[in-house]
């Protein structure tokens, strides 16, 4: 039988090393007993953006980039998409298996229990400027909230890690649609306990005078989908952020504040608002080829295309474009969808898009549906950033009981100057 392991020779000494592979990966720290002397370093990968090194072992999502799955413990997200319910998924994410019947309701019921957040926190939001970007006040209200929960810091602790998983999977939305009703001059509402989750959080964003709101079905049961399509999506740049500062042991808040800074931006979280900017810039189907055309030149990126794992249909953006045409069904249609779908027939047939294997990702159709839901520009990332808490405190508890993890440290390779003088100020020169 052929053995697990990789031979290694170095030209430089001639000396031969023999390596262990483990579920197709080699370990790093192996490498550093390849030395051309005793005080040698010894070898390093190099490996910008982490491109090719796996930072853990994990067990909640799987992804094959190449034949675009996606499972969370096992389970296809197209049929997670069509039979459960996000908070389902949220107790999957977090314990592995689904939930019974009574799991299911108990954690409902603890979720719903921890809606409410102190009022302190409507304070501190009404310091923010009256235009704020909803996601930098999410970013600053989550971290905030360590404040109020000093207890959080014990992250050894599985029971106090337990409790606050949860008050981060219910207070995420309230303070979300705190900062939407910020923006909007408008007074914030209060969580209502007799809804569901999704529906609680369309009734804080938009109840207005009337005495008890009522979210229309379609667009509850639309958000419940998208929340569940976002819910995670293993060790991307806003989940690989919540480990790395997780892993210095600092409270959830603070580390799930860097993980949705880190989503904020627009090559991760952040395309959906851009996509929806791309639409409105082509402005008509006349005009994509001349669009098209500047993508291929380089000049601007075709937004909601593309991704660093799938070559191939993000399995998302499928199930995201199907339920695009329910809402619109059920609330009118978004008029720049006629465009999306466009774009995503010239660009599949294009040389340019085939050869990089560039495909419609999550967030290409995503952000047609919540603007047909009211939902504006700016709040898109924050719910994105909604649907993935359960994945980062998964994947952050995870990474607490994993006996292999360190506080995250890369290591750089030094090309600056070598060890020189300090020069006083009065002898510099220019340049
Ligand atoms: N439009 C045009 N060209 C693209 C695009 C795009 N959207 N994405 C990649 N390319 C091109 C690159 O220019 C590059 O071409 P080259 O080989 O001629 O230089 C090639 O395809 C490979 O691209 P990389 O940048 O190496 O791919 P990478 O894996 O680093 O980037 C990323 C992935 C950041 C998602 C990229 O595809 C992108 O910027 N897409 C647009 C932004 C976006 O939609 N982000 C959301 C991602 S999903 C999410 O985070 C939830």
């Amino acid at each position: 039988m052929a053995k697990e392991t990789l031979t290694i020779i170095d030209n430089r000494t001639g000396k031969s090393y023999e390596i262990p592979i483990t579920h197709g990966t080699i370990p790093a720290m192996k490498l550093r007993e390849i030395k051309v002397s005793e005080d040698d370093f010894g070898l390093m990968s190099y490996d910008p953006a982490y491109q090719n090194t796996a930072s853990t072992i994990s067990r909640i999502t799987y992804i094959d980039g190449e034949r675009g799955i996606l499972e969370y413990r096992g389970y296809p997200i197209e049929e997670l998409a069509e039979h459960s319910t996000f908070l389902e998924v949220a107790w999957l994410l977090l314990n592995g298996e689904l939930p019974t019947k009574e799991e299911l309701e108990s954690f409902q019921r603890e979720v719903t229990l921890h809606t409410m957040v102190h009022e302190n926190m409507r304070e501190f939001i009404e310091g923010f400027r009256y235009d704020a970007h909803p996601m930098g006040i999410l970013i600053s209200t989550i971290a905030a909230l360590s404040t109020f929960y000093p207890e959080a810091k014990n992250v050894s602790d599985p029971a106090n890690r337990r409790l606050q998983i949860i008050r981060l999977i219910a207070k995420v939305p309230t303070l979300a649609a705190y900062a939407y009703r910020h923006r909007r001059g408008l007074p914030i509402v209060y969580p209502d306990n007799d809804l569901s989750y999704a529906g609680n959080f369309l009734n804080m964003m938009f109840k207005m005078t009337e005495l008890k709101y009522k979210p229309n079905p379609v667009v509850e049961r639309a958000l419940d989908v998208l929340f569940i399509l976002h819910a995670d999506h293993e060790q991307n740049c806003s989940t690989s952020t919540m480990r790395i500062v997780g892993s210095s042991k600092a409270d959830p808040y603070s580390a799930l504040a860097a993980a949705a800074a880190a989503l904020s931006g627009p090559l991760h979280g952040g395309a959906n608002e851009q996509v929806i900017h791309m639409l409105r810039q082509i402005g008509s189907k006349d005009r994509i080829p001349e669009f098209i055309k500047k993508v291929k030149a380089g000049e601007t990126k075709l937004m909601g295309f593309g991704h660093r794992v799938y070559k191939n249909y993000d399995p998302r953006a499928k199930v995201i474009k199907r339920l695009a045409y329910e809402v619109f069904d059920a609330v009118g249609k978004n008029p720049l969808i006629d465009i999306a779908v466009e774009v995503e027939r010239i660009a599949l047939e294009d040389d340019y898009f085939i050869k990089r294997k560039l495909y419609p990702n999550v967030d290409f159709y995503s952000g047609l549906i919540y603007e047909a839901m009211g939902i504006p520009l700016d709040m898109m990332t924050v719910l994105f950033a909604i649907g993935r808490t359960p994945g980062w405190l998964a994947q952050w508890e995870e990474m607490h009981n994993d006996p292999e993890q360190k506080i995250a440290r890369p290591r750089q390779v030094y090309l600056g100057p070598a060890r020189r003088p300090f020069v006083p100020i009065g002898e510099r020169k220019k340049g």
